[in-house]
């Protein structure tokens, strides 16, 4: 027999945006269930993005689950470019006003799967068969599998934030353009029990490639490391991680300080938008509807921007019965997506050395990244873009 439970706002997934979206909902007065697929020790346990925007940060304050965030991130007010044997400090603060945080993905997500569960928040994670229904109509609704048990979730409005892989951007494929991209690198993504070279992001353009330097604490090291695009990782023992991440900050005067790597994965560059990002009652956020190079660390910042925006209005609807808000959500979201496509894309080709270019083309990028350093017009517009948006929330 099955089960049936109500709720306004079905939300596909718990990453960070599906758990963002449930605790910006709850402080409206929205109520919300949240179905994932993988149990809550996977969901913590996945490493990924942790460069947070001006914006993220105020965000994850006001939705109440920014204290561990402000007590252990780590603020970045600039940021380092390593080329020909130099480095470049760009003073983000002192260009823009605003810095940056590190704290990593991982610690968010377990901050937000806690601080629901502690308030009775419904998250109900190692759910199966998850399908949608009635997108189109007035009461759409989800079923699965929990717990050996057939299940109907019945709502008002459904958001997908099951990621990439997820079946509710399938679920309206029909309805959406897609535009796919792959960037022709992979990164070698390195965890490590190691004091970073710095406490500020580190971009080294070495002719072998981009190594970037960031960290999750001051004493948990995160850098990546530009490979070929089919590269896997059986092929980066760890005395070639760190040979290699030694060779691209070789003649500088950072520091590489070798240390127990807590984890290693693939990362492959690629830029996917959908559009639109909504269809009758289905919202799409995050990773479902759009994938980013994680060169200018987009990724995170984005899909909480886009859940901020749902959230905001879906809270109109339910306060006013105005759903302009919630028509115009895929095209407002839009005009950020394509700008953080802009800039990511624009990163990339800046940052990675195409191996098999000719000299020209290595030539002209080390004569853009001195244009970036020299050019007062050229370095605002990148900090402003690298920073990310203002937003008033
Ligand atoms: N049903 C329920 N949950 C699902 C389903 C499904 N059919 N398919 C996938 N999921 C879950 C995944 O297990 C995962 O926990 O949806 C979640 C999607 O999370 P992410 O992939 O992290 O996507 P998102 O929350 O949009 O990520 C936001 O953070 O690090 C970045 O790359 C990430 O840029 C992205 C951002």
């Amino acid at each position: 027999m099955s089960r049936t439970l109500r709720t306004q706002v079905g939300i596909v997934g718990a990453g960070p945006a599906g758990l963002l979206l449930a605790h910006l909902l709850r402080q409206r007065g929205i109520d919300s269930v949240i179905l994932e697929t993988r149990s809550r020790e996977r969901v913590e346990a996945r490493v990924r993005a942790g460069q947070l925007d001006s914006t993220t940060v105020q965000i994850l304050t006001a939705a109440g689950v920014g204290s561990r965030m402000q007590a252990e991130g780590v603020p970045n007010s600039g940021v380092n470019f390593y080329f020909r044997g130099n480095t470049h400090r760009i003073d983000l603060r002192a260009v823009s006003g605003r810095t940056l945080m590190m704290y990593g993905q991982r610690e968010i997500v377990r901050d937000m799967v806690a601080g629901l569960l502690a308030v009775d928040g419904k998250i109900l994670f190692e759910v199966t068969d998850v399908e949608l229904h009635g997108i189109d109509g007035r009461t759409p609704s989800i079923t699965f599998h929990s717990a050996g048990q057939d299940m109907a979730l019945e709502c008002e409005f459904i958001v997908g934030c099951d990621g990439y892989h997820g079946i509710c951007r399938p679920a309206i494929a029909p309805a959406l353009s897609t535009f796919d991209v792959a960037h022709g690198f992979s990164w070698v993504a390195v965890l490590a029990q190691t004091k970073p070279v710095a406490e500020e992001v580190v971009y080294a353009c070495h002719d072998r490639g981009l190594a970037l330097f960031s960290l999750r604490s001051r004493a948990v090291a995160r850098f990546y490391l530009q490979c070929p695009q089919e590269e896997q990782l059986d092929a980066w023992p760890v005395d070639r991680i760190w040979d290699e991440a030694r060779l691209r900050l070789e003649g500088g005067a950072f520091v590489l300080e070798p240390g127990p790597i807590l984890e290693s994965s693939m990362v492959r560059m690629r830029s996917f938008v959908a559009e639109p990002m909504q269809h009758g009652r289905l919202f799409l956020a995050g990773d479902a509807a759009h994938i980013v190079p994680p060169s200018a660390a987009k990724g995170l910042n984005l899909a909480v921007a886009d859940v901020y925006q749902l959230a905001q209005a879906l809270q109109e609807r339910y306060r006013s019965g105005d759903a302009s808000l919630l028509r115009d959500y895929s095209r407002i979201a839009l005009e950020r997506v394509w700008e953080g496509q802009r800039f990511s894309d624009w990163m990339t080709r800046l940052l990675h050395t195409n191996i098999n270019g000719s000299a020209m083309d290595r030539r002209i990028q080390l004569a853009e990244l001195d244009h970036l350093m020299a050019t007062q017009a050229a370095l605002g517009n990148f900090v402003e873009s690298y920073v990310g948006p203002k937003m008033s929330c």
